[in-house]
């Protein structure tokens, strides 16, 4: 006997966008990556987390001592467990939209993660299951095969692809509308600012350089828990370009969340390669890629210490 077809309770959702895509409906298999159990490094207020379910559980308590030991579980399900026996924030029924939102942000700040998502495309997404969850899924009657339930995580994670997708249109209109020389290296930067390594600021920067040859070359910052080891992006694009054999650098661009200008450090460095009897080009970006600032290495480092002869 073939099992009756679901129908969707859906009252309480917007469907306009996606009524008419099938369901993925199981947070298994292909879809593990959309399940709180998928393992991946998240930072939540100073705590790396294995998955957003070990982040979710410790945000139910403001006690330090009581989120290390969620974090340390050894699986979800202990997580969750534990979750159950922390000491209450207060307002937590309310507020615990928010932190899913929150902690879901964090998980699909990677992106090899955005990339799936979108990948979803516009299909419903449901947790349904088995273990009666109808405030974050749905689950389906086995009479009636019809899916009941608030659905509130699958609508955060329709409303963060929705963002996502919107970002990467902007992403794409920058290369249109930027004349051609600097949107290679605002493409670039701001890829670069993708696989930052930031967990510690969160402060995400790409860097792209353009060479005297006309190569281009990228690099992002690099974090340390030893935090004086922490790499900048502006240098690690530079020394990349550095270790090819490159020794004149003509233009940077660097991207970070609000158009922020590089540290004196990377200023001094940048100088070491600025061209003799031309401007270094420095180009300061924004995340959604609009330059904010154009300037130049002599303009943001005078007189800058100089052993050459
Ligand atoms: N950062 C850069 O990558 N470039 C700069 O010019 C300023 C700072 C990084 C270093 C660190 O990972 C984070 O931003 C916060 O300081």
């Amino acid at each position: 006997m073939s099992e009756p077809k679901p129908t969707y309770i859906t009252a309480a959702l917007d469907l306009t966008e996606t009524k008419s895509a099938e369901a993925i409906d199981t947070f298994r298999d292909e879809w593990d990556f959309l399940s709180n159990f998928f393992p991946v490094p998240v930072e939540i207020e100073g705590i790396i987390y294995p998955t957003t379910e070990h982040a979710f559980q410790a945000m139910k308590t403001r006690e330090v001592g009581e989120r290390y030991s969620v974090r340390d579980a050894a699986t979800p399900a202990v997580a969750k467990r534990k979750g159950k026996k922390v000491s209450l924030r207060e307002n937590w029924h309310t507020e615990r939209f928010a932190v899913m939102e929150q902690v879901l942000r964090a998980k699909f700040s990677a992106p090899h993660l955005r990339d799936k998502l979108l990948a979803t495309g516009d299909r419903f997404l449901i947790e349904g299951n088995t273990w009666r969850d109808t405030t974050w899924g749905m689950v389906r009657d086995k009479t009636t095969g019809e899916w009941r339930g608030r659905n509130e995580l699958g609508k955060l994670l329709m409303k963060l692809r929705n963002e996502i997708r919107n970002e990467s249109n902007d992403d794409a209109r920058v290369d249109k509308t930027t004349d051609g020389s600097d949107g290679e290296l605002i493409t670039l930067a701001l890829k670069m600012r993708e696989v930052a390594y930031a967990p510690y600021s969160r402060y995400h920067v790409g860097a792209a350089v353009r060479t005297d040859s006309g190569a281009t070359f990228g690099g992002c910052n690099v974090e340390n828990a030893s935090y004086g080891l922490c790499n900048c992006a502006e240098r690690t694009a530079i020394f990349s370009a550095v270790a090819t054999g490159a020794r004149v650098i003509t233009e940077v661009v660097v991207a970070t969340d609000d158009g922020g200008s590089p540290c004196g450090a990377c200023r001094q460095v940048l100088a070491e390669f600025a061209p003799r009897d031309a401007p270094l080009r420095v180009v300061l970006i924004n995340k959604a890629g609009n330059m904010v600032r154009q300037t130049t290495i002599a303009e943001l480092l005078p007189l800058a210490f100089n052993l050459q002869p």
